[in-house]
């Protein structure tokens, strides 16, 4: 043991944790230190109970917190070990975090750890020029490093992605439960620590092939009159749809995010196709072939040079998600 507690290294963990992506920035996690473990459970105050009835969304979030810790435990120096989903009685019980062994950081978990603090989401338009194969190849490295596949889309499955997305949108904006759950949480200041910030939305549409989510109100955040037509859309999946799965494919998403942000791209998920059963069916069908079940689409893209990127979104306070026991 080095001279830090076990405690202290992993309620440090737990801490970067927060600064992981979730749908409408819901954080939809709660840590608890204790014995000597971590253990990450998933918050159901915090899911989107009309957008996101099953959790899928709200598993692939705390996936990504769980990743995000692991990143902060190796740039401590640890290596961890970690059950996934090991309670039967109690699927709010995500995983448990022990640690291995001290083995000292090495570069590329300190780069990691400083991708995790610099990532954030970018509805902007891309750059002109697309993404480089050899950084996709890397980005699809690092989800197949996680078990979790990336297909990336080739430009006829391109249009048929901006079909589904916009017919997702449609279906959802159709619905008052729905509409009233996004006007809950995105938009204004966010003081409360969760929630899209108008900082984080284009002040006016985009011009896109495959529109990006509507968040029906137009934010403050300057963009230039750029397009997506030179982004690369990419799906990730894999043989199993269940919330185990769904876990994993979190872990998968961060991982490739925090790939892509080393590598200078930008990265927006679109979910609105994954939350509607009818357009999910659709990208497994006809996208996927049917060879797996999709989790979240991305679109990665270089960022556009000309306007500075959102700031960060706000976060809860560590005391509201993190409770050290010991
Ligand atoms: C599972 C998941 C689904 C998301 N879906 C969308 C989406 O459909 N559209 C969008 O603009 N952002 C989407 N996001 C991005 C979140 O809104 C974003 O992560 C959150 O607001 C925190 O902001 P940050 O990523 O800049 O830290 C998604 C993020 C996650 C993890």
């Amino acid at each position: 043991m080095s001279e830090r507690s076990a405690s202290a290294v992993l309620a440090e963990a737990a801490a970067a944790a927060g600064y992981a992506p979730s749908v409408h920035n819901t954080q939809p996690w709660y840590w608890r230190v204790a014995g000597g473990a971590l253990y990450l459970f998933a918050d159901r105050r915090r899911q989107l109970q009309n957008t996101d009835p099953d959790g899928r969304l709200l598993m692939i979030s705390c996936g990504a917190a769980l990743h995000h810790a692991r990143v902060s435990l190796a740039a401590q120096g640890w290596t961890a070990s970690v059950r996934r989903m090991s309670d039967p009685a109690d699927g709010d019980l995500l995983a448990t975090v022990t640690l291995a062994d001290h083995v000292g950081v090495t570069a590329s978990a300190m780069r990691d750890f400083q991708a995790l603090r610099l990532r954030h989401t970018d509805r902007r338009p891309v750059s002109a020029y697309g993404v480089p194969p050899i950084a996709l190849e890397e980005i699809q490295r690092a989800a197949g490093g996680e078990g979790v596949d990336l297909h990336v889309l080739k430009p006829d499955q391109v249009s048929e992605l901006a079909s589904a997305s916009a017919r997702a949108d449609h279906i959802e904006l159709m619905d008052p439960e729905q509409r009233q759950e996004l006007a809950y949480w995105v938009g204004g200041e966010r003081a409360e620590g969760t929630g899209v910030p108008d900082s984080a939305i284009p002040h006016a549409p985009l011009q896109t092939v495959v529109p990006g989510r509507d968040f029906v109100r137009a934010g403050t955040l300057e963009a230039g009159p750029g397009h997506d037509k030179e982004a690369s859309y990419a799906v990730l999946f894999g043989s199993g749809d269940s919330p185990a799965d769904w876990l994993r494919a979190g872990e998968a998403m961060s991982a490739t995010w925090l790939t892509a942000q080393q590598l200078g791209l930008s990265v927006l998920p679109f979910s609105a196709v994954i939350e509607v059963p009818a357009t999910r069916e659709t990208l497994h069908r006809t996208i996927l072939e049917g060879i797996g079940y999709p989790y979240l689409v991305l679109r990665i893209g270089l960022p556009d040079p000309d306007h500075a990127g959102a700031p960060h979104t706000p976060r809860l306070p560590a005391e509201q998600t993190v409770e050290i026991a010991d």
